[in-house]
């Protein structure tokens, strides 16, 4: 008699480490990432997809983890809130713009939009109002009302950008050094 497959093996890379982990084959990557990984700044609003507070990246596009098994993470390459700063502590130029626009009330609402917002800025460093409130849609925040964080993504747009443009000089001074 076969027995149902009840767990299952995945290797992924979480915040630059590497992980090989036994998971039930049920478990959302929500859970994977809280429960298993201890990575309470992924934070659970609605689980079934609506609020955007579970969002991470998987391998650069931002997703909602509570709409996936761990077991379809499977060799991809995530990155959670706590994946963003520095070793040292140094803010993200995306959680320090956030910080001085005062974007967050009770920040429950926060790795979310800071993650859709990295994902956004990656892939477009300069998006206008429209298409920022287009991004941020799927992402709900039931303190602040929504100026302040739209305020919190131009800030971040100037500090990514000037960011951007600092280590793309530093790189072409390196190689005219070479
Ligand atoms: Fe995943 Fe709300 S907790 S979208
Ligand atoms: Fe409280 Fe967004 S600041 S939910």
């Amino acid at each position: 008699m076969t027995h149902p497959l009840t767990t299952a093996t995945i290797t992924l890379t979480i915040n630059g480490s590497a992980v090989t982990k036994q998971v039930p084959v049920r478990q959302s990557l929500s859970d994977f990432i809280r429960e298993d990984m201890g990575l309470t700044g992924t934070h659970l609003g609605c689980e079934h997809g609506v609020c955007g507070a579970c969002t991470i990246l998987l391998d650069g596009e931002a997703v909602r983890s509570c709409l996936m098994l761990a077991v379809h993470a499977d060799g991809t390459e995530i990155t959670t809130i706590e994946g963003l700063a520095e070793p040292d502590g140094t803010l993200h130029p995306i959680q320090q713009a956030f910080h001085e626009s005062h974007g967050f009330q009770c920040a429950f609402c926060a790795p979310g939009f800071v993650m859709t917002t990295v994902a956004l800025l990656d892939r477009n460093p300069e998006p206008t109002r429209e298409e920022i409130r287009e991004e941020l849609s799927g992402n709900l925040c039931r303190c602040t009302g929504y100026h302040t964080i739209i305020k919190g993504v131009e800030t971040a747009v100037e500090l990514y950008g000037s960011t951007q443009e600092a280590s793309v000089t530093e790189q072409e001074e390196g190689c005219a050094d070479a």
